[in-house]
């Protein structure tokens, strides 16, 4: 079965409930004719209500950009799988290099949420990629494979089934910078074979891996022209509904 091309926006910490109500309706006009392209929103936590209503029945899913794995409990400031879904969440961004980054996250924290999605009934996406100074020394792969074997520690084959990857390359996250068309497939094409080692051929075959990193209207027809690349994780482009819906529109594979 071929895989479905996925376009997910990436808030970030941008847009209070109000302006999200306005720009998720701008959206929803925009697409709602579009069935060849899954459209995924993932707005700050404190916008996630209203984006929900706007959504609702229609062809944007929901997700959100952090949580943590308790489930309830003395841990301040944190927000669990429970009342993502509570308040319409499918999905869930873990481990984004701003969180592993600034907020020191680690694989070790990252396989724990995934583990708890799963369990909750979230679609993980899992981001991974390298820092510049990686890339230079030539380690993207051995960072990839890294982060991979951590972050997927003690996922079983059916768990990964669950599971969407966005290779976000950092010195490509709001640079302006993208990775070229060939820089992106090679990285999708390891991340895809790597899966097929420690899983097998099928489930490699339906995983979906999005790129992330500068992806703007003007370049993602190139991008996922490639053949691993199934879609984009986007943050600058996502917050203006022009900007994301021409994108939406260009991701058609055919
Ligand atoms: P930009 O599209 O702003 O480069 O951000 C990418 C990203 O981090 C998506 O998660």
């Amino acid at each position: 079965m071929a895989r479905r091309i996925l376009i997910a926006g990436n808030w970030k910490m941008n847009k209070t409930a109000t302006e999200a109500a306005i720009l998720v309706n701008e959206i929803k006009r925009e697409v709602c004719d579009i069935d060849n392209v899954d459209i995924l929103i993932c707005p700050p936590f404190t916008a996630l209500s209203v984006a929900s209503d706007v959504i609702n029945e229609s062809n944007i899913s929901l997700g959100a950009q952090n949580f943590y794995f308790e489930e309830s409990g003395a841990y301040t400031g944190e927000i669990s799988a429970s009342m993502l879904k509570d308040n319409g969440c499918s999905h869930v961004i873990i481990g984004h290099s701003e969180r592993r980054v600034i907020f020191n996250e680690s694989d070790t924290l990252i396989n724990k949420k995934i583990k708890k999605a799963i369990e909750a009934g979230l679609t993980p996406i899992l981001c991974i990629g390298e820092k510049l100074e990686e890339r230079e020394a030539n380690k993207t792969f051995d960072v990839i494979t890294s982060q991979l074997e951590g972050d997927l520690k003690d996922i079983d084959v059916e768990a990964m089934k669950e599971i969407i990857i966005a290779y976000e390359p950092v010195w490509a996250i709001g640079t302006g910078k993208t990775a070229t068309a060939e820089q992106a497939q090679e990285a999708h094409a390891f991340i895809r074979n790597l899966i097929k080692e420690k899983y097998n051929q099928e489930v490699a075959n339906e995983t979906i891996i999005l790129y992330g990193g500068s992806m703007k209207s003007s370049n993602v027809e190139e991008l996922i022209s490639q053949p691993d690349v199934d879609g984009g994780l986007i943050g600058g482009a996502s917050l203006d509904a022009e900007s994301f819906t021409e994108l939406v529109k260009k991701s058609n594979k055919e």
